[in-house]
């Protein structure tokens, strides 16, 4: 039999490729990471993170009005504070930084979306996700603080609860306590299947996090497994978390791929830090060129099948997607 395959057919114009392209990543895809500092008049760029910086309340407002102008449906909170401790009270203080800067945020800006990130590690002085106690990381009297923690911030006006920490059962509790305390309506976006990936060291760097001994293997995931990944995320969809999460995206598109099928919840995948910088550092150095980088590498995620991306490009795709 004579064939005529012809697959180039479907790639001979531009109009064809518009016809039939599978994948479109938009502005409304997007979480945008910010890092917020005590002060004023801050606005320091976090070396490893060139575009990133650590804004005082003042320029994070600014920052935000340029969100919501790129058409950005919401932030993602980093704390950066002023005082550590052994147990993290920094993160569940009422005046604490991200208490305040989801106070102001949402009072300036009530249609932007505000997403907390709940963990512990940028609080503690040892840089751990939990309670230390003779060089174990503590699950119960973790999830206590971060279940605190995670109260206090629903309670300075965040919409979406995102605990990163990766302790058991924390989901179940957070959604338990809001409940109790009238907020049913809080979101919880659980970073469900979040490994320990070298991969987060420019956030480190930036949030101030980096554990003072030891690593984060015996609470965050191991790279080599992807059935665990399901596990992860069918427990706190069943504890209550109605958005779960694949972290970080590009060395786990396979994670995010079978996660996606699995579940009836929308999928987010952190472009974390690693993955930022790695692109920025090449094409600073003119090695690649970084808008066909980033266009590519986050449409692979979503054709992997994730529905939000979290990502410190979002501002520049923005203002791709627009020119
Ligand atoms: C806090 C947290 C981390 C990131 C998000 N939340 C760091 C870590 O677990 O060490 C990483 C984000 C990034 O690398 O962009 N636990």
């Amino acid at each position: 039999m004579e064939l005529f395959q012809r697959p180039r057919r479907l790639r001979s114009s531009a109009t064809i490729r518009k016809l039939v392209k599978e994948t479109h990543i938009t502005v409304d895809d997007l979480l945008y990471p910010l890092f917020v500092v005590e002060g004023s008049g801050i606005k320091n760029e976090i070396p490893s993170m060139p575009g990133v910086y650590h804004l005082s309340l003042d320029n994070y407002l600014r920052e935000l009005e340029e969100v919501q102008e790129a058409g950005i449906p919401g932030v993602l909170l980093f704390g950066v504070p002023d005082h550590k401790d052994e147990v993290g009270s920094g993160a569940y203080r009422a005046d604490g930084i991200v208490q305040k800067a989801l106070r102001e945020g949402k009072k300036r800006f009530p249609d932007l979306l505000f997403v907390a990130d709940v963990c512990l590690c940028e609080y503690t002085s040892h840089g751990h996700c939990g309670i230390v106690k003779n060089g174990r990381i503590l699950n119960d009297p973790s999830v206590e603080l971060l279940v605190k923690t995670s109260v206090s911030y629903a309670e300075a006006g965040a919409d979406v609860i995102a605990p990163s920490d990766m302790m058991d059962g924390r989901i179940g509790a957070i959604r338990a306590a809001l409940e109790q305390q009238s907020f049913e309506d809080k979101l919880i976006m659980a970073y469900s299947a979040k490994y320990a990936s070298a991969f987060y060291g420019p956030f480190r760097e930036a949030a101030h996090s980096e554990p003072s001994f030891g690593d984060r293997k015996t609470y965050q995931m191991d790279y080599a497994n992807g059935k665990e990944a399901i596990r992860e995320v069918e427990l706190d969809i069943t504890e209550g978390a109605d958005i779960v999460m694949v972290k970080p995206a590009l060395a786990y598109l396979d994670v995010i791929k079978n996660v996606s099928g699995r579940v009836n919840v929308p999928v987010a995948a952190y472009n974390v830090s690693g993955e930022y910088s790695m692109i920025k550092a090449a094409a600073l150095k003119g090695w690649l060129d970084e808008k066909a980088a980033v266009l590519e590498t986050l449409t692979a995620i979503k054709r992997a099948g994730a529905k939000i991306i979290i990502t410190y490009f979002a501002k520049q795709l923005a203002e791709w997607i627009k020119s």
